[in-house]
């Protein structure tokens, strides 16, 4: 005899009480792209929707997520060219722009999330991820682990409640906790890009986050998108460094990813539904190929199904509103 599976779907609620997967606003975080002066609100025309603001403008958007129940943020810092330099060192100032901007917003909203995202390709001359050994003009891994723990500790001291490295340097994670612990900060999180590929999906942002490189690219340091073993042993060897959230980015063509991770970590996984996703079904809404809404939901929601509990996504707000809605 054959199995009726149609029998738990014979019904909405039915199918509903049978679900075995759900997206909640608690699973999304949101990045916002801060710069210096007032009153900026300017566009990315690549990504509609994602804007570069200054900090007042900031601090409208977060009223806007709290009262959309978002409960976190994930902050880059996009800042003149002028103020670029070979190290970044603008990143390293206590008085930053990122710096500036998570006192504003936990002055103003404490109880928003705010995650950073440590890097240097916003903030080099060069745009790399970090300091380059001039001989073999590649990053230097081990230099860059020094002005990390710097960068970090600037977050930290502006507030910052969790903040993740997105280098790609090797023990980064190590380095990071040991230094940010021995400051009295066992207690802030980190959130691994623990799986970071070398990816085109990344092209628009670098757009907004001003951040291509300036020579070459990205592939001595991030992953080879051809590697699956690989992938699980950069993750797990950040579990291993402490991390307390891992990642896998991008998204949506890692999903193999995600769920191979998922077997083997008990940790939280988060995804990275990075720029080129967005901006891709944007553009498929504008030529009115697709169901923008319905398509993004069950892109989201199959990052849940891979494993993922964490959903960084520029849909954000578009869900947070569905979702209130909805209930
Ligand atoms: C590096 C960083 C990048 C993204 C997040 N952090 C770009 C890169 O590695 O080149 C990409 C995010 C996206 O595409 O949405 N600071």
């Amino acid at each position: 005899m054959f199995k009726r599976f149609r029998r738990l779907r014979i019904n909405e609620n039915l199918r509903a009480m049978v679900r075995e997967n759900s997206l909640q606003v608690e699973d999304l975080i949101y990045p916002l792209f801060v710069v210096d002066g007032t009153n900026i609100k300017r566009e990315i025309s690549s990504m509609p929707g994602v804007f570069q603001m200054s900090i007042d403008e900031i601090l409208r958007e977060c009223k806007e997520l709290v009262d959309l129940n978002i409960k976190a943020i994930m902050l880059f810092g996009v800042i003149d060219s002028s103020l670029k330099d070979s190290c970044g060192s603008e990143a390293l100032d206590e008085n930053s722009l990122i710096a500036r901007s998570i006192i504003a917003i936990k002055q103003n909203f404490p109880s928003l999330f705010v995650i950073t995202d440590l890097c240097f390709c916003e903030y080099t001359d060069h745009g790399h991820c970090g300091i380059i050994d001039l001989k073999n003009k590649s990053v230097d891994n081990d230099a860059t682990l020094k002005i990390s723990l710097k960068q970090a500790l600037v977050h930290a001291n502006a507030g910052a409640d969790m903040i993740a490295p997105s280098g790609m340097m090797d023990g980064i994670i190590e380095y990071l906790r040991k230094g940010l612990d021995k400051k009295g900060y066992e207690n802030l999180p980190l959130m691994a890009y623990s799986t970071k590929f070398a990816s085109s999906f990344y092209g628009p942002f670098r757009d907004v986050a001003d951040s291509t490189p300036a020579y070459e690219d990205r592939k001595s340091y991030q992953m080879d998108s051809a590697n699956g073993k690989e992938a699980l042993l950069e993750s797990l060897e950040d579990e291993k460094q402490g991390a307390d959230i891992l990642m896998v980015k991008p998204a949506l063509a890692y999903l193999d990813i995600v769920k191979d991770l998922a077997k083997h970590s008990k940790l939280p996984i988060c995804v990275y539904n990075v720029s080129g996703e967005y901006a891709l079904l944007k553009a498929g809404q504008k030529l009115g190929v697709i169901d923008y809404e319905k398509v993004m939901f069950e892109i989201l929601l199959s990052f849940k199904r891979a494993g993922a509990k964490l959903i960084i996504t520029y849909h954000a707000k578009e869900v947070a509103r569905l979702l209130k809605n909805t209930l």
